[in-house]
């Protein structure tokens, strides 16, 4: 049975328990039920008042929603806020100075808290140094940081001026940063000397040089670098500034740069099923209210929770549920600069313990990663830790396969905290689809039901309903407040990938097809239906790789696939035709090697194909068409029932089906 089937065959459910719901945010099915409906007959006045309760405005909103621009919504428009003095400066009035905002673990163990009192200092100070080198309200700067506290300063102190932020991810290449830098526009970068994962240190700054080298990046006045490791950098006087040096003698006030809710807190990339990948810019308003609103309802953050996300700062999900959610609901969270596997592999449970969490969000890979060698040495099995504090689990970025969900929830959560699947994008901003802690009935595999003032459907090619157990395309219907708000410099790109015309020009495109329940409604996801493919929980346009691979010098042509993949969900598998002769043998596992080697240059470690398959020649229709939907069932190393009639040459499936 595919991973699929067994999710749409599980019958096991898993009420809240009594519990669990006492003191829940959202207590019980009726209160779900009860915010649906009020979402549903007064839709602005929902989002208006939680806007109200859960965000300061230092300027309070008069219009809600405004639709005159479709789908360009705006939301809140005429209200002023600030991030930063969101996530930082309120706790602080209230009181709360001394509290941890973050307990920071770095790879060799070492811990460091920083009270929200410190936050703001550091933020303030950054800020005040950020404004001196010229960046203003509306500037680009991007971060290439590792995880770190001075990854979350860096990006309150651009909220904090009203700078928009693109963080990118530090296992990006030099060229994937380069075309990000020229893309959008940057006029500083805050990089770091070194990053430090699992005992290694890996460079930032050489790449970040490179990456300016690369050319386009004249607007880039400043590179600001923290030192981590202390490791030898090239410096460019006049441009590189040491972070520790900028921020010395800066003031630790920082009057807030109020901003209009619509004001782009950041753009973040993302990968399409086509071209490059896309600048997803979102506004301040919107993601930081969704970011805070699903920390208390998915989360059901109380104030003595410690919350920990093992998502990096480069992803979406570092952005709303590390830099901005946890911390605009004054919360504790613990950050890690690490990997799960150092020094050993009871890495995450050992943690868990040391900091008391008690609510835990991962992706689905690292669980299935870390099964398979706790199963095999009892040392870092999780029971060999004290897990005892945790209420809550949450998985993120891909589907979670019922014997995965099994095994999180007997083993991390002792069989009784309930586990959250939270559907989302890096363009959704926050949760969109997930089971409530308190409330929700879990169903292994099944992402639930959507959050209050989520209009969610499942619908056919052409844009109609199809009816539970029909399985269809992912839609949102209305639009919500943290949606992205376009795509970097190229509205038409936004219009055509999130609200195609086919679909009626209304309804957002997840890209996912999904299928409900045909007794709960229950949405289950099926994977993307375009070219993209997700590995470990990271989203990679096929588009992309074929490109970086056709431009080695050595390939003529390259079809990229995915196949499902026990631990990473799905796999890179890559067909390539060379412009030499086909190689064999040992031939062609060196050219293998210097291909996947190529592609961590051109875009990063978490785009190498998994497999490469030498052809002659990839199978096309007779006018010329790759035939994909055959590739995957070569990467499946399934046997071709397909029609191959239209084939032009049928010869080379047996070649490219080869196993390696
Ligand atoms: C997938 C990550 C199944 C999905 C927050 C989506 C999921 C893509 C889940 C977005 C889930 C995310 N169950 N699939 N709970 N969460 N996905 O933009 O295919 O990196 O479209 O955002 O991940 O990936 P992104």
């Amino acid at each position: 049975m595919s991973a699929i089937e067994s999710v749409l065959h599980e019958r096991r459910v898993f009420p809240p328990s009594d519990k669990a719901s006492a003191n829940a945010a959202i207590s019980g099915m009726d209160a779900y039920k009860a915010l649906t409906a009020e979402a549903e007959s007064d839709y602005e006045g929902f989002w208006a008042r939680i806007a109200r309760e859960t965000l300061s405005w230092h300027k309070p909103f008069t219009k809600v929603l405004d639709e005159s621009n479709a789908p360009f919504y705006k939301w809140f428009e005429d209200g002023e806020l600030n991030a930063s003095y969101n996530c930082i400066d309120r706790h602080v009035e209230a009181g709360h100075g001394g509290k941890n905002a973050i307990i920071f673990e770095a790879d060799d163990g070492a811990v460091t808290n920083v009270t929200y009192q410190d936050l703001l200092q550091r933020v303030s100070r950054l800020a005040n140094a950020l404004k001196k080198q010229g960046v203003k309200k509306g500037d680009r700067v991007v971060i290439y940081l590792p995880m770190s506290v001075e990854g979350v300063v860096a990006m309150q102190a651009c909220a904090r001026i009203g700078a928009t932020h693109s963080v990118v991810f530090g296992g990006f290449s030099s060229k994937s940063l380069n075309e990000r830098l020229v893309d959008v526009g940057a006029v500083a970068l805050i990089t770091a000397d070194e990053q430090m994962r699992g005992g290694k240190a890996l460079p930032l700054k050489s790449i970040a040089d490179e990456a300016i080298a690369a050319g386009g990046c004249d607007a880039v006045k400043s590179v600001i670098v923290y030192r981590r490791t202390g490791g030898k950098v090239a410096w460019n006087e006049g441009r590189d500034l040491w972070l520790h040096e900028l921020v010395e003698n800066e003031s630790d006030q920082c009057e807030p740069e109020w901003v209009s809710a619509e004001h782009p807190l950041f753009i973040l990339y993302t990968s399409g099923s086509t071209g490059k990948p896309k600048g997803v810019q979102h506004s301040t308003g919107g993601i930081l209210l969704w970011a805070a609103q699903t920390m208390k309802w998915t989360f059901d953050m109380k104030p003595d929770d410690v919350f920990w996300c093992t998502a990096d700062i480069g992803w979406i999900t570092g952005h709303s549920y590390i830099t901005y959610g946890p911390t605009a609901i004054g919360a504790t969270q613990v950050m890690f600069e690490g990997v799960p596997t150092y020094p050993h592999a009871g890495r995450f449970w050992e943690m868990i313990g040391r900091h008391k969490v008690t609510i835990f969000y991962t992706a689905p890979t690292a669980i299935r990663s870390l099964i398979k060698v706790s199963e095999a040495d009892a040392k870092v099995h999780p029971k060999s830790f004290d897990l005892s504090t945790l209420r809550i689990l949450g998985t993120v970025g891909e589907p979670i396969n019922p014997e995965a969900w099994m095994w999180y929830y007997e083993n991390v959560g002792g069989a009784k905290c309930p586990i959250v699947d939270t559907w989302w994008q890096t363009e959704t901003g926050g949760h969109m689809i997930t089971p409530l802690p308190g409330a929700t009935p879990l169903v292994p595999g099944s992402c639930t039901l959507p959050l209050p003032g989520i209009m969610a459907a499942i619908v056919d090619e052409t844009g109609q309903d199809v009816p539970n157990g029909q399985g269809g395309i992912l839609v949102v219907k209305r639009p919500w407040p943290s949606m992205l708000r376009n795509v970097w410099g190229d509205p038409d790109r936004y219009k055509s990938s999130y609200f195609p015309e086919e679909l009626g020009g209304k309804l957002y495109l997840a890209g996912d097809g999904a299928v409900r329940d045909k007794d709960t409604g229950y949405f289950t996801i099926m994977g993307r239906i375009d070219d993209v493919l997700n590995v470990s929980g990271h989203r990679l346009g096929t588009m992309e790789i074929e490109s970086a691979l056709v431009s080695n010098p050595l390939v003529a042509e390259a079809a990229v696939v995915g196949r499902p993949d026990e631990t990473t969900g799905e796999a890179v598998v890559a067909f390539v035709v060379l412009k030499q002769a086909r190689p064999e043998g040992d031939a062609g596992t060196k050219i293998a090697n210097e291909l996947r080697a190529w592609v961590a240059k051109e875009i990063g470690p978490i785009a190498k194909p998994k497999d490469i398959r030498f052809g002659e020649n990839l199978p096309k229709t007779r006018s010329g068409k790759i035939m994909r939907r055959l590739l995957r069932s070569l990467a499946k190393g399934e046997e071709i029932t397909q029609d191959v009639s239209t084939l032009e040459n049928p010869a080379i499936l047996d070649q490219l089906g080869e196993a390696r």
